[in-house]
């Protein structure tokens, strides 16, 4: 069994395979329009505008971006070094200022030298990477100045446990909805491309219930200020869905509200 050090590296070396595949698969002419990615909804749960935004697991930084457009003074922070490259030459090519640091989740604090932020942004595909929901909660807590506001927006458990092929009616599930550990994958596509990655194909992701998340969140001294089940998606998760446009996906007519995503509010006092 891999030591969470040598899962950590499996995860950055395949993230950083993702990188090249990501820059021509994410939509970016969209971006580079001055198109939008965060949802109306998102906005109106946090205010950015001219605050200091830190955005965790900022990837090739598409959504820091859009924060920054918003008014942030964002900094952007990923394991993945490749993403941190691609992420200032995508800021730089849409003319944002942005700051971006290389560092592990758990490791934020000092490598931000202890700076403090109005809003910790992350999700989209984030908590799945990380082993220790509690851990990352704490290093959220550390991270806000007093009064300052985690925004966390992922993709509900519920929707990670189903099927990719899905049955005519009904909803199948294949997955973990619980956290059962580290989940080994060896696959070579990406949520971008089938069969794209030639290397770096090993990944570990953990299931987080949102009990979990929850409790991982209150434990660290946050006080819960929101918390939302979204029937929309910011990735086509099953072929049906309905384009609602910039990036988002819904259920087509017909099938059971079932939530896509989650977002979580907490305050720190
Ligand atoms: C699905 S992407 C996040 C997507 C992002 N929200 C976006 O809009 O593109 C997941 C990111 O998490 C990063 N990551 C995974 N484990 C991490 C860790 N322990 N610390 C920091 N970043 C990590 C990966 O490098 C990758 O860029």
């Amino acid at each position: 069994m891999e030591s969470i050090g040598e899962m950590m590296e499996a995860n950055r070396s395949n993230w950083d395979a993702r990188v090249p595949v990501h820059l021509r698969g994410y939509g970016l002419d969209h971006l580079r329009a001055g198109g939008q990615r965060l949802a109306a909804f998102e906005y109106a749960a946090i205010d950015v505008d001219g605050r200091d935004v830190l955005h965790l697991q900022s990837h090739i930084g598409t959504d820091t971006i859009c924060l920054a457009r918003h008014g942030a003074r964002a900094v952007g922070l990923d394991l993945s070094g490749a993403s941190i490259a691609a992420a200032r030459g995508l800021a730089a090519e849409c003319g944002v200022d942005i700051e971006y640091v290389h560092s592990d989740v758990y490791a934020a604090v000092k490598a931000l030298g202890g700076r403090r932020f109005d809003v910790v942004y992350t999700g989209k595909g984030a908590l799945c990477w990380l082993p220790d929901l509690h851990r990352w909660a704490r290093v959220v807590a550390e991270l806000l100045r007093p009064g300052g506001v985690l925004y966390a927006i992922d993709f509900h458990p519920l929707m990670q446990a189903a099927a990719d092929e899905q049955p005519a009616t009904g909803l199948l599930l294949d997955g973990n909805y619980l956290n059962t550990g580290a989940e080994r994958y060896d696959s070579p596509d990406t949520y971008a491309g089938v069969g794209v990655l030639a290397e770096s194909t090993v990944t570990y992701e953990w299931a987080h219930g949102l009990d979990e998340v929850l409790d991982a969140v209150l434990s660290a001294g946050l006080r819960l200020t929101g918390f939302v089940e979204h029937d929309v998606c910011c990735w086509r998760r099953f072929p049906s869905m309905t384009d609602l446009g910039d990036g988002w996906f819904g259920w087509p007519e017909g099938v059971p509200r079932l939530p896509l995503m989650f977002s979580v509010r907490a305050e720190k006092a």
